[in-house]
């Protein structure tokens, strides 16, 4: 199956953003903690240079942790700071404020000799669509969320908003798109449901999706849905799971057929919803 990521307004979303980071002392990028190199820009680096970075490894509640802490290493063996984040959990700014502080300390160490204390650290969200960035400012303001747009000089397009924090968020994230010439970068997409599900076919990719469990994370599928599953080198294996999986949930077609098209649907969404357990899908090389 051809996994086909449609650029959109790219050029259009570029330039939106490069007009943002002329404002922001800090670019905070949101991933998942599932597949940190796929739901991960390309340009990035390029976008984000010159400014302080961190990088959110959010879902990971989702995501195994022990992987989640092998990408952490990974992100800041690159000299970015990374941490795991859990978006709908409360608590985050009260979590993330030393953080911030550490990251932009040079930032904060810079105003204190000039004898500016305390002017707060103006950040952005950005992150491909679905890692959760809506949810994260939300979040992350939380109840004591003031917008500063009413001060003179201030448009209505960026507004400010004052958080708990010392920091001053955009409010709105800045919206970029992954890797879409990459095949493998649109299957793992498309796994957590990230992509476009109805240009998909949903046998195919619950097949693909059941091929990787198989492979990295044995016994759990099978596990879940009190399955035997197919035995190694078993023909039209993938077929078979799912007929076990349609056989187990009593999905069937008129004349006691299995629903495997039924049973393709129910197993994404029990993945995509963490029910075989946290299972990330990459691991940094
Ligand atoms: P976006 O702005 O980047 O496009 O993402 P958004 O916040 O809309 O989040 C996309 C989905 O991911 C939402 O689910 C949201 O609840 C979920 N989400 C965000 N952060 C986390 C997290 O840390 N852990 C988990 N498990 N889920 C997270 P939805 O099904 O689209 O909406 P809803 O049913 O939650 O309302």
């Amino acid at each position: 199956m051809n996994y086909q990521w449609y650029p959109g307004h790219m050029t259009k979303s570029v330039r939106a953003m490069q007009d943002q980071l002329k404002l922001i002392d800090l670019v905070i990028e949101i991933l998942d903690a599932r597949i940190p190199f796929s739901s991960r820009n390309p340009d990035i680096d390029r976008l984000g240079n010159g400014k302080f970075r961190l990088v959110i490894l959010n879902k990971a509640d989702l995501a195994d942790p022990a992987v989640t802490a092998l990408w952490k290493a990974y992100f800041e063996g690159k000299g970015i700071k990374a941490v795991e984040c859990n978006a709908k959990a409360p608590g985050l700014a009260k979590s993330l404020k030393p953080v911030i502080a550490e990251v932009c300390k040079d930032k904060i160490e810079r105003d204190k000799k000039r004898g500016i204390l305390n002017r707060p650290i103006r950040a952005m969200i950005c992150g491909i669509p679905n890692v959760g960035k809506s949810t994260f400012i939300n979040t992350f303001i939380g109840k004591a969320a003031a917008k500063t747009g009413n001060k003179p000089g201030v448009t209505r397009s960026n507004q400010w908003i004052r958080t708990g924090a010392n920091v001053e968020l955009l409010d709105t994230p800045g919206i970029l798109w992954p890797r879409f010439e990459d095949q493998t970068v649109g299957m793992h997409l498309a796994f957590i449901g990230s992509m476009n599900d109805q240009i998909l076919i949903t046998e195919e990719l619950a097949s693909d999706l059941i091929r990787f469990l198989r492979k990295d994370a044995p016994g759990k599928l099978e596990a879940y849905y009190h399955i035997a599953g197919a035995p190694e080198g078993a023909e039209h294996l993938e077929d078979s799971v799912l007929r076990q999986i349609a056989a187990s949930r009593g999905f069937l077609k008129k004349g006691e057929e299995p629903d495997t098209e039924k049973a393709s649907a129910q197993t994404l969404e029990d993945f995509r919803a963490g029910r075989f357990g946290r299972i990330s899908v990459e691991r940094p090389e």
